[in-house]
């Protein structure tokens, strides 16, 4: 039998609670269908997402478990049956956002009693929130957290029923669920989760307390997902997980991301392989040759640095140093010589000098990164650089913010400048949201480009040469 086999127990949602929960989705089907017939309208749900991919991921498993229970999607609140906000609390703004949405439902929650608002993901995972729900926003009927996810049929059987807020958070460690429906939004791309969770506790990160430790999916599950999507007709997967490159490190066979990547690369109909996101200090040399041997596996890769200087590296807890960074980067462009690269940077980390950030300016001019992901460091309660002394001034970290955002966009500007007259190749992900002439898709280094075409190309790959040159697109003409 091959490696990473799904022989580990208690990992795994037993079959028989899966099928419970497949009993849940089959009454509200029942339900809803009643009221169907009643009133000649299909129940509506309203799904709002915040964060990541893994949350956008988590939301295609809810719009797939509400499509089981026939349930239609709206994007209009008023309309719906059901709202939903699946929640992020990487950032304190995105916390804000979704209390302002919130409050916003009360008077529509007044004016239709029968109206079910429900909240789950990251926010959720922290008792204060919860807390803070149930007393400022009694108009909430359903509260879950990330690691019970699976668990939605019941739960929002139980809330459609209830007169109190129905609350279910999880603080262990949630157990896989393989076979959940999932309604993916995109015919061309696809997310497949390989591994939950992280075990690197940067001192400024929530995420490995809501998400909880790593725990990785079998390799045979992975595969055949992928095996399925591509017989389904998707062209690009992009493998998630928070660290994707300690992928199989517990399963404690030798199973690792770098023969995963191998072993999706064989697979029929899939023509483009991405990974997001990749810890420095996990990226493997058996990665990169991965990566270079393997034609599926797009040049582009994100590597998150974070900050330029070692010091504040050191306080992050990120366990590599600037010079570590620049000779991995140096080691994967000697690999792949036309690797795209993308990272995130936090601004304004406790301590920051104007010495620690020119460090992070010294990267970027270094790396020259194609895109870079910026963010103004936000408190986390709980996390320990919350506590740390010497917060940098909102002020401070703002005026960094603007320096590091003028000299990304520059680099990204003259990286962008190199493609005019080239010929890239593109894969067709569909119609411009403007210009219904006008089609979109991507580089294999993950540039976005617009050009003229039909709808009959979704999904096939064209080859476009460059014309316009922004700094977030190319514009170009299709080869033929
Ligand atoms: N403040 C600002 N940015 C953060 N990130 C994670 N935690 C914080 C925080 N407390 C950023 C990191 C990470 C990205 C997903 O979000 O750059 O890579
Ligand atoms: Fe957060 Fe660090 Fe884990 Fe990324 S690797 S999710 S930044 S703790």
């Amino acid at each position: 039998m091959s490696k990473g086999t799904r022989d580990r127990k208690n990992i795994y949602v037993s079959p028989e609670e899966m099928a419970r929960q497949q009993r849940f989705i089959d009454e509200i089907k029942e339900l809803n269908y009643r009221k169907e017939v009643k009133t000649g309208k299909k129940k509506l749900y309203c799904l709002n997402t915040f964060g990541c991919q893994m949350n956008e991921h988590d939301s295609e498993k809810l719009a797939g478990m509400l499509a089981e229970m026939g349930y239609a999607e709206t994007d209009n609140v008023n309309e719906s049956d059901l709202v939903i906000y699946n929640t992020c609390c990487v950032r304190e703004n995105a916390e804000l956002k979704v209390y302002g949405h919130l409050g916003m439902l009360k008077p529509l929650k007044n004016q239709k009693p029968d109206l079910v608002i429900a909240v789950c993901g990251c926010m959720m995972q922290q008792p204060e929130v919860v807390e803070h729900i149930k007393k400022t926003y009694s108009h909430v009927d359903l509260i879950f957290g990330t690691h019970n996810l699976y668990k939605f049929p019941e739960l929002l059987y139980s809330a459609m029923d209830s007169q109190t807020t129905v609350v279910d958070v999880w603080d262990c460690d949630g157990q896989i669920a393989e076979n959940v429906a999932i309604e993916r939004k995109d015919g061309v791309k696809a997310w497949v989760t390989v591994m939950y969770g992280c075990n690197n506790f940067c001192t400024y990160c929530i995420v490995p307390y809501v998400r909880g430790r790593e725990r990785s999916r079998s390799m045979d599950d992975i595969l055949e997902e992928v095996r399925m999507l591509g017989r389904q007709g998707f062209k690009e997967i992009t493998l998630l997980g928070q660290n994707v490159n300690s992928y199989g490190k517990d399963i404690g066979d030798g199973t690792s991301f770098a023969e995963l990547i191998r072993e999706v690369n064989k697979i029929p109909g899939i023509e483009r392989i991405r990974f997001t996101t990749s810890h420095p200090k996990d990226l493997s040399d058996d990665l990169i040759y991965a990566m270079r041997d393997c034609e599926k596996v797009c040049e582009h890769l994100h590597l998150p640095f974070q900050a330029g200087s070692t010091r504040i590296l050191k306080l992050m807890n990120r366990k590599y140093t600037k010079e570590d960074y620049i000779n991995l980067v140096a080691k994967i462009k000697e690999n792949i010589p036309d690797i795209a690269l993308t990272t995130d940077i936090i601004v304004g980390f406790p301590g920051e000098t104007e010495e620690d950030f020119s460090d992070t300016l010294d990267i970027l001019e270094k790396i020259r990164f194609d895109n870079a992901y910026t963010f103004l460091y936000s408190k986390r309660t709980g996390t320990p650089a919350a506590k740390m002394e010497d917060q940098v001034p909102e002020e401070v970290k703002k005026e960094r913010f603007q320096r590091l955002l003028e000299t990304q966009n520059r680099i990204s500007k003259e990286i962008n400048d190199t493609f005019l007259g080239k010929v890239v190749e593109v894969l067709v992900e569909g119609v411009s949201k403007t210009n219904d002439k006008i089609f979109t898709g991507r580089t294999r280094g993950n540039k976005v480009v617009n050009f003229e075409a039909d709808a009959s190309l979704i999904g096939k790959l064209v080859n476009v040469r460059i014309n316009t040159v922004k700094t977030w697109s190319l514009e170009g003409s299709i080869v033929r």
